[in-house]
């Protein structure tokens, strides 16, 4: 028996990426296994479930050749949140799981947000309704597919399903049950007034852990399925931002994490749960034990894959931003709202579209790339703001996700929010969060904090340059009077 190794999953919106890590951090081997995503409305997104199951069972025995699943001690998931995902009495999956980014539930949302209230949700879940939370979801089900919503046995999350197929656990873990509108997240327990304004009741809910809390260990076709011994710990894992803080060691007090992937957010962690005024962004609870305040955007690496794949169809994306020069930097007249699924955090707003602004006769391809880049940029800084606003003061933050791999996009960040950006050794976040969840699980680490101060180590610094963060300021002056500028005109152009 060699040195024990723990695996991490990342359930993500495109794929499911899988990593084998050793408790001295080193990743022996990575995986992915890509899945559809499905669109089929304008603004509805969905995935099936039996995708991702079957993401598994071809992804871990791929991840194990060349080693012996006996080493395997544990395994973590940090999964794509909010996704519904519901099981009949026979623990079939019911209709395929509506995702985060689906904005179906305009309805639902201004029902919930003007009905109900923003006080009394807040006062029951820290949080008020956005379309990509669970709870408006069902109430979606329970008004447009009553046959479907009768036959719920279980309601669950995406990560939680695999954690099911694995252990045969129904369990969720506090920072993606957060992100239901269905928790209590400063008591951490169901809400009892939301369960019933949703129609459900606590036994149709999974049970409810820590993230590093073992559910449970490997039902025995699933193990040997995937060639790992039934002995396998399983922890309940987290939402892949709350993995992806854990994975970049942002833990404890005070800590910032910008993920940018499919999704773009700034994540803020504390040690204390906090319920601020402004809902404009989501107070969660964190896979460490403890909580963070978050800004979701809802397109932001897709956006550059939008423009590339589907507009310009190249995949080489940094020999389009080879003409963004230095020089071009808080220079460009273009700006680009990236609004290409609606948007969540700050504007809450499901009817905002993506838009092209300030082009001229002498514009060219690359001002358009740049300004891609700069809305996404730009959008965060809104959410920057609002955590401002609470007196949270941020000077630095790590960097993961895909989009961080191009370095002029950290530095149109850095600059954009003047703070200095710190990219870990590996970009790996919420795959590299869930086996440091496992390890924890296992007792290799005793907290989640010994396991980031032992692992997560910074490979490089971008630091903001003071003249150009002039420019950007400027800048972002006029990017924020885009939106309220055109709010009016969104619902107009979709019908
Ligand atoms: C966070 C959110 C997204 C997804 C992406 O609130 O909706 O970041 O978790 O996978």
């Amino acid at each position: 028996m060699g040195l024990k190794l723990y695996i991490g999953i990342d359930l993500g919106t495109s794929a499911m990426k899988l990593l084998l890590m050793d408790k001295e951090g080193a990743i022996h081997n990575m995986v992915t296994k890509e899945y559809p995503l499905e669109f089929p409305k304008p603004g509805w997104s969905q995935q099936n479930p039996e995708d991702w199951k079957k993401a598994l069972l071809e992804g871990v025995p791929e991840l194990l050749q060349g080693f012996d699943g006996a080493d395997v001690a544990g395994i973590g998931c940090g999964g794509q949140m909010h996704g519904l995902v519901v099981l009949d009495k026979d623990d079939n999956v019911i209709r395929p799981a509506i995702l985060w980014n689906d904005g179906r539930t305009a309805k639902e949302v201004d029902y919930l947000n003007h009905t109900v209230g923003v006080d009394r949700l807040a006062r029951w879940t820290a949080n008020i309704a956005f379309a990509g939370f669970t709870a408006p979801k069902l109430l979606w089900m329970r008004e447009n597919e009553p046959e479907n919503f009768a036959r719920i046995a279980k309601i669950m999350l995406p990560k939680d399903y695999i954690n099911y197929l694995l252990t045969g656990v129904h369990c969720c873990d506090y920072s993606d049950a957060s992100g239901m509108l269905l928790l209590d997240v400063g008591n951490k327990c169901w809400s009892k007034q939301m369960l019933e304004l949703c129609g459900v009741t606590e036994a149709q809910m999974p049970r409810l852990f820590e993230s590093y809390e073992v559910v449970g260990t490997l039902l025995p076709e699933t193990a040997q399925a995937l060639g790992l011994p039934r002995s396998v710990q399983v922890v309940a894992g987290a939402g892949d931002n709350a993995a992806a803080a854990v994975g970049t060691g942002v833990v404890g007090e005070g800590g910032c994490n910008i993920s940018l992937g499919t999704s773009g957010t700034i994540f803020i962690s504390s040690k204390t749960f906090r319920n601020p005024d402004n809902h404009a962004i989501h107070a969660f609870a964190h896979a460490d034990g403890g909580y963070h305040l978050m800004g979701c955007m809802l397109s932001a690496a897709s956006c550059n894959k939008w423009l590339m794949d589907e507009i310009y169809k190249t995949s080489d994306y940094a020999f389009e931003q080879m003409d963004i020069t230095d020089d071009k930097l808080g220079e460009n007249h273009v700006y680009f709202l990236p609004y290409l699924m609606g948007e969540r955090s700050p504007i809450n707003d499901t009817n905002a579209r993506g838009t092209f602004i300030g082009m001229t006769m002498d514009t060219t391809r690359a001002d358009l790339t740049q300004a891609v880049l700069e809305g996404v940029a730009f959008a965060i800084r809104d959410s920057f703001e609002v955590a401002k606003s609470l007196g949270i003061e941020i000077t630095s933050s790590k960097i993961c996700g895909g989009g961080a791999r191009s370095p002029l996009w950290k530095k149109i960040f850095a600059n954009v929010l003047n703070i200095k950006l710190e990219v870990p050794v590996s970009e790996q976040g919420p795959g590299m969060g869930g086996a440091m969840l496992a390890m924890v699980g296992c007792g290799a680490y005793p907290s989640v904090q010994a396991a980031a101060d032992a692992l997560v180590s910074v490979a490089d610094v971008v630091e903001p340059e003071p003249a150009l963060a002039a420019k950007y300021e400027a800048r972002y002056q006029s990017f924020r009077k885009i939106y309220p500028a055109c709010r009016e005109l969104f619902p107009l152009l979709h019908g």
